[in-house]
């Protein structure tokens, strides 16, 4: 894996920069172009690693694929009832998104898949997914883990679906807000003789049921509560196009780059705006960062438009409650923000932190001490001593793998004293392949070393 070796800036950034596709826009409509009637289209920039973990699934499935020079993808859809018995094991890789997603559409076929994934994804909880899916008939097995009891992680065997080869209606009530659990639960309701209904503690992000539902499937939300029912629809998804919007959680890196780098201006073309991705622009605006969303229109029901960000003065804030599931991405470089705002920020009720691709918690607290920054880790959150007036320590850090915390350590090193190394940065390519490139086109110093790959 690659190394960066990031200088400290000597000039604002400044420019205006395209960010990769939506990855979570992506993955459903991967999936559900694999699932339509007819041939789909997708397009709208370069994938990350996790989308093609997607992808290569599908096609392990039967789903044809072809990928056109600019980087759109037809699909040739299996129609909802059509995928085939993988060979082999699919491989979801780094992405949590793939096999949770996966889990719910698989749970529903008379064939047995096995999900595996790479060390970070085996390490992830999934009783969340199996259970509700159990309850409503599927057969789904996981690796007991032995450090949580009663808790599964991958492999996951997922089907046959046993006799009557139906999957039968439900009501769950998700005990943390996920999109990844309820869209799994959302997805196998397809496949349902009876009505679906998720409730969340709390609003997450809505992906799948504004798919679904600009696809014609009779879904409906109330506050956090979805409802589903497939017994009301035709049964066939149509094929779509879509020109899948810039991914926000990408653009927050850049953004928040651009509000601690004095002098800095920074625009984000057409990214998307859906509310329940949100968050990190409420937060960089309730600690006084500069930053205007301008709506350009729509894309298959979701919201695109630019953001303007400039460099501000900051001044630390509380992050927690509703914020959380809006901007739960977005933490590890809100840490970076709070790094450089007056006074203390709080992060609280993000414990699901610690169960994304790395203990998010735990592996934040470490990198911005590594950058002299003063932070008190805590069950659920962090509290983090801003220090606005000074360079931070330059540092040698690694990412322990996880994209988010290596892109954040990056943005971090840019007001090192000196030139600060992240290590294990070939990770940056799970979900901005081009992340290197795109700093340096709006100015910063960055050499890859040991390697290719993260550029
Ligand atoms: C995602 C949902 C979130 C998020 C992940 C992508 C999705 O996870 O952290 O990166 O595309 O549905 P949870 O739903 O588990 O919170």
């Amino acid at each position: 894996m690659p190394d960066l070796l990031v200088h400290p800036v000597s000039t604002p950034l400044h420019g205006s920069v395209p960010v990769p596709g939506d990855k979570s826009i992506a993955h459903r409509a991967i999936l559900l172009g694999g699932l339509a009637s007819g041939v789909s289209r997708v397009e709208g920039g370069s994938m990350g690693e996790d989308n093609l973990s997607t992808l290569a699934a599908l096609r392990a499935m039967g789903v044809g694929v072809t990928e056109e020079p600019g980087g759109g993808l037809v699909i040739d859809g299996a129609g909802l009832h059509g995928l085939v018995a993988p060979r082999g094991p699919i491989d979801c890789g780094n992405s949590g998104t793939t096999m949770r997603l996966l889990s719910g559409v698989l749970a529903a076929q008379r064939f047995k898949t096995i999900l595996i994934g790479d060390a970070s994804l085996s390490r992830r909880p999934m009783n969340r997914v199996a259970k509700p899916l159990r309850l409503r008939g599927a057969h789904i097995e996981g690796k007991a883990d032995p450090k949580r009891i009663g808790e599964i992680t991958a492999p996951l065997e997922v089907g046959p679906l046993p006799q009557p080869h139906v999957l039968a209606s439900l009501e769950y009530e998700l005990p943390v807000a996920s999109a990844q659990v309820k869209s799994a639960i959302l997805l196998s309701g397809l496949y349902a003789d009876g009505p679906t209904y998720v409730n969340e503690p709390l609003v997450s992000r809505d992906h799948t049921e504004r798919m679904l539902s600009a696809l014609g499937v009779p879904i409906r939300a109330v506050g956090a509560m979805v409802e589903l029912d497939a017994t009301a629809w035709s049964g066939a998804l149509p094929a779509f196009t879509i020109r899948v919007p810039g991914d926000l959680s990408a653009a927050a890196f850049l953004l928040v780059a651009a509000q601690i780098v004095p002098g800095s201006r920074v625009d984000v073309r057409r990214v998307g705006l859906n509310p329940t991705r949100t968050g990190i622009l409420d937060v960089i605006r309730a600690m006084g960062g500069q930053i205007d969303a301008v709506a350009l229109g729509d894309e298959l029901g979701e919201p695109v438009g630019d953001v303007h960000a400039a460099a501000s003065a900051l001044i630390g804030g509380r992050i927690g409650g509703e914020i959380v599931p809006r901007s739960i991405d977005e933490i590890p470089i809100a840490c970076a923000l709070a790094a450089r705002a007056r006074g203390e920020t709080t992060i609280f009720d993000a414990a699901e932190l610690r169960v994304k691709e790395s203990d998010r918690l735990a592996t934040m607290a470490r990198v911005l001490r590594a950058f002299g920054v003063g932070v008190e880790e805590r069950d659920d959150g962090l509290v983090i001593q801003g220090v606005p007036d000074r360079p931070l320590t330059a540092a040698d850090v690694t990412s322990d793998g996880d994209h988010r915390i290596a892109m954040t350590a990056v943005v971090l090193a840019l007001l090192g004293d000196g030139p600060s190394r992240v290590r294990d940065a070939g990770c940056i390519a799970t979900s901005f392949p081009r992340f290197v490139g795109t700093m340096r086109a709006l100015g910063a110093r960055i050499e890859v070393i040991e390697g290719e790959g993260a550029a």
